[in-house]
C-alpha cells in the first residue's frame, strides 16, 4: 500500500482490502461546529469522497461502497432531502469524465421509488458508459436500506418462483453481485450498523473513528487500513498460527 510521509508516497507491503464499505456519518456535526447549515457538511462530504476514491484506486482496492443517503433518510426535512439528491446530481456530473479517465465503474444500489427521474436517467447513463471499467469499482448506497435490499430479494424469489433457496442462491437476488466488504469503516464515532448491507458484512471487520466525514482524508483511512492489516480474520474458523 501506500503511505504519505513528508508529503512524498511510500510504498508499504500491507494487505490491502478488496473491498472497503464506508458509513460516511458526521456532515451535519462538521457543518454545526462552524455555525453553517447541514448542507455544507454535505458539500465537504463529497469532496471527502473524491479525496478517498482517487486514493483507494492508487492502492489498488478494487470496490468501495459508501451509504450516501438511506430509506430513512427520507424524514429529514424536504430542504436537507433535496439538497442530497442535487448534490448527487452534481456529483455525478462533475465527476463522469475523471470517473471514465480513471477506469472507475460506477454502480448504485437502491430501490428507485421516490428518486427524481433526472437523476435515476443521470445514474443509469453513467452505469451504463462505465460499466467495463475495472480499476475500481464505486458503489454508492443511495435510497438504500439492508433491511429493503433483503426484502426485495424475497420478492424477486418468490416472483421467480425459486425452490430450495440456499446462500449462493440468495445472494445473486440482492442489489449487486461485489464480493463482500473485508472492511466497514464508520465515521463519527457511532457503534452502529444504520441498516447498512446486513447480509454482505457477516463477516467484515469493523473499524470506528471520532473523526466527521469531511475531516477523513488519506491519513485517516491509512490508519483504518493498517489496523485491518493487523486484524487476524477467522471467518468463524481457528486461528491460523
Ligand atoms: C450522514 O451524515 C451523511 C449523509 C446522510 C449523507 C452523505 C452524503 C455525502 C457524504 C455527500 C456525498 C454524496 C453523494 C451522493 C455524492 P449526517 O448528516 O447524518 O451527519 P450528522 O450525524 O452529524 O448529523
Amino acid at each position: 500500500m501506500l503511505k504519505y510521509y513528508n508529503n512524498e508516497v511510500i510504498k508499504m507491503e500491507k494487505k490491502v482490502p478488496e473491498h472497503i464499505a464506508i458509513i460516511m456519518d458526521g456532515n451535519g456535526r462538521w457543518a454545526k461546529k462552524r455555525g453553517l447549515a447541514r448542507t455544507f457538511g454535505h458539500m465537504e462530504g463529497a469532496k471527502a469522497l473524491r479525496r478517498i476514491i482517487e486514493y483507494l484506486s492508487k492502492i489498488n482496492v478494487k470496490y468501495l461502497t459508501v451509504y450516501a443517503f438511506s430509506t430513512e433518510n427520507w424524514n429529514r426535512s424536504e430542504d436537507e432531502v433535496s439538497t442530497l439528491m442535487s448534490l448527487f446530481l452534481k456529483y455525478i456530473k462533475n465527476e463522469k469524465k475523471s470517473m471514465i479517465k480513471n477506469g472507475i465503474r460506477f454502480f448504485v444500489s437502491g430501490r428507485k421509488n421516490n428518486v427524481p427521474k433526472n437523476l435515476l436517467e443521470e445514474i443509469e447513463k453513467l452505469q451504463e458508459e462505465t460499466k467495463e471499467n475495472r480499476n475500481l469499482t464505486l458503489n454508492i448506497a443511495f435510497n438504500y436500506g439492508g433491511r429493503a435490499e433483503l426484502v426485495d430479494a424475497v420478492n424477486k424469489i418468490i416472483e421467480n418462483n425459486e425452490k430450495n433457496i440456499d446462500e449462493e442462491k440468495f445472494k445473486k437476488y440482492l442489489y449487486n453481485d461485489f464480493p463482500d466488504p473485508d472492511l466497514v469503516i464508520r465515521t463519527s464515532g457511532e457503534y452502529r450498523i444504520s441498516n447498512f448491507l446486513l447480509w454482505q458484512i457477516a463477516y467484515a471487520e469493523l473499524y470506528i473513528t471520532d473523526v466527521l466525514w469531511p475531516d477523513f482524508d488519506e491519513k485517516e483511512i491509512e490508519k483504518a487500513i493498517e489496523s485491518y492489516s493487523n486484524r487476524n480474520r477467522r471467518f468463524g474458523g481457528v486461528e491460523n498460527v
